[in-house]
């Protein structure tokens, strides 16, 4: 019968067949360990000289890494390994041999791997991550569509900026200048006029020139957007949603968290409600963390962010920074309008934001103030414009990046280990 290794828990004692890829092995004179990989998980395959006779026994003995081949025999338990189960070989078929794989068991650089991502992401480690990074989409999904929002997909091809005009990515369309998205959001507020409640799931562009641990050129992002909901209300999702992730990590991804080492006590930490600071409080503690010369008005960069989580044991929102620095289309708070009704989402251990998010202007004569003063004109604004006209009511959304929460969720250092196959400022291969 053939199966899977994520499904051999249900095959004790039984003959199967896996179809499977050599990750590694060991062998002595009597045995030889196969280290099994099939897509779904890794496992051991045990081949006893005694019980496969000496030819089969000598040709799992010269099985090549990463040959595939179809292995037959016996589930066993065995308490050892993170699975829980192996198979005692009984027989297999080579079905084709590789030779001289590039990824050896030996430790490679950092960029021999990434030049070779397209094999790499066979390796243990990057499986592991690549499984974490599907249970937060899964469970993304899971957890809008269980509160009634609507995914709607907004268009990669745009005309104008959302964030801001200096990282765009330039594109011709036919005649005209066109740009790949940094951020549906604009779309998506139209989306949420319609539809009440609504997410978006989709790759964004940033043509940033930074080469940081946290940065990519091309980044996924889940972009919710809600009508009648206050800038607090927003926070209560955020804070909902993430923990909703995390423990949907915990309890679906033991094997891939072990795989990865990670601490799965900081995470089991994780539920909502999360602590809240002000940007003016966060001044005063980056202040006190040694950072003197920073001052009201700056942004803050990784070292801040890390100084700043290092005083919470989980995600903490900085709420009410400076209209200044952040974007045109923020709602300023009524009762001290320098500041707006915003919050970055600060992840714990040194991850960085994982979220930014706003109530939105919904003022129509605000928003062409706002207009006027960052120079938005033309066709590719104008609609936004006139959803403050017709019925415009409070409403407030946010965005998460991906990335950044699978680095955190998985404990990777590098954002790059994170998409399957990254964008970065020097490379666009594999
Ligand atoms: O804070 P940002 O720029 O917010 C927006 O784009 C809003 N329009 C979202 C909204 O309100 N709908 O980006 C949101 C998140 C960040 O918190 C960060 O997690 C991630 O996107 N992000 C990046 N991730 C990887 N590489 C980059 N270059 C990123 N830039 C932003
Ligand atoms: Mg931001």
């Amino acid at each position: 019968m053939k199966t899977t290794i994520a499904e051999v828990h249900k095959h004790v004692g039984e003959e199967v067949t896996i179809g499977a890829w050599l990750a590694n092995k060991r062998s002595s004179g009597k045995i030889a360990f196969l280290q099994l990989r099939d897509g779904t998980g890794f496992m051991q395959g045990v081949v006893v000289k005694a019980e496969v006779g000496e030819e089969k026994f000598q040709e799992a003995k010269s099985l090549t890494q990463e040959s595939s081949l179809y292995v037959t025999g016996t589930i066993v338990e065995d308490t050892r390994s993170p699975l829980g189960f192996e198979m005692q070989v009984n027989d297999f078929e080579l079905i084709h041999e590789a030779v001289d794989y590039p990824i050896t068991p030996k430790n490679h650089g950092t960029e021999f791997l990434m030049d070779h991502r397209h094999l790499w992401l066979r390796s243990k480690k990057q499986h592991a991550v690549m499984k974490v990074r599907n249970e937060i989409i899964r469970a993304t999904y899971e957890f809008f569509n269980e509160q009634g929002y609507v995914k709607v997909d907004p268009p990669i091809l745009t005309g104008a900026s959302a964030e801001g005009t200096t990282e765009l990515f330039h594109t011709k369309y036919f005649d005209e200048d066109a740009y790949l998205s940094q951020s549906g959001q604009l779309y998506m507020e139209a989306a949420a006029m319609a539809f009440g409640k609504v997410f978006s799931f989709g790759p964004t562009f940033r043509a940033e020139k930074s080469k940081t641990r946290r940065h990519l050129i091309e980044f996924w992002m889940i972009e919710p957007e809600m009508a009648f909901m206050d800038h607090e209300d927003s926070l209560q999702v955020q804070e909902h949603y993430v923990s909703h992730v995390v423990q949907s990590v915990l309890k679906n991804c033991t094997i891939e968290l072990a795989v990865l080492d990670r601490d799965t006590s900081q995470l089991e930490k994780i539920s909502a409600p999360f602590p809240r600071i002000t940007y003016d409080e966060a001044i005063q503690l980056v202040k006190e963390k040694g950072f003197d010369d920073v001052e009201w008005g700056d942004d803050f960069g990784a070292p801040h962010e890390t100084a700043i989580a290092e005083s919470f044991d989980k995600p903490v929102f900085i709420t009410h920074w400076p209209a200044e620095i952040k974007a045109f289309y923020m709602k300023p708070d009524p009762k001290r309008p320098d500041v707006v009704l915003c919050a970055d989402l600060i992840a714990p251990e040194g991850y960085g934001e994982i979220i930014g998010g706003s109530q939105r202007i919904d003022d129509m004569e605000l928003m062409e103030q706002r207009y006027e003063e960052n120079g938005l004109t033309g066709p590719a604004y104008e609609w936004y414009l006139q959803l403050r006209q017709y019925g415009s009511v409070p409403h407030s959304g946010f965005g998460l990046g991906l990335e950044r929460t699978v680095a955190w969720i998985a404990g990777v250092e590098h954002v790059r280990e994170t998409i399957p196959f990254p964008r970065l400022l020097n490379r666009l291969y594999p």
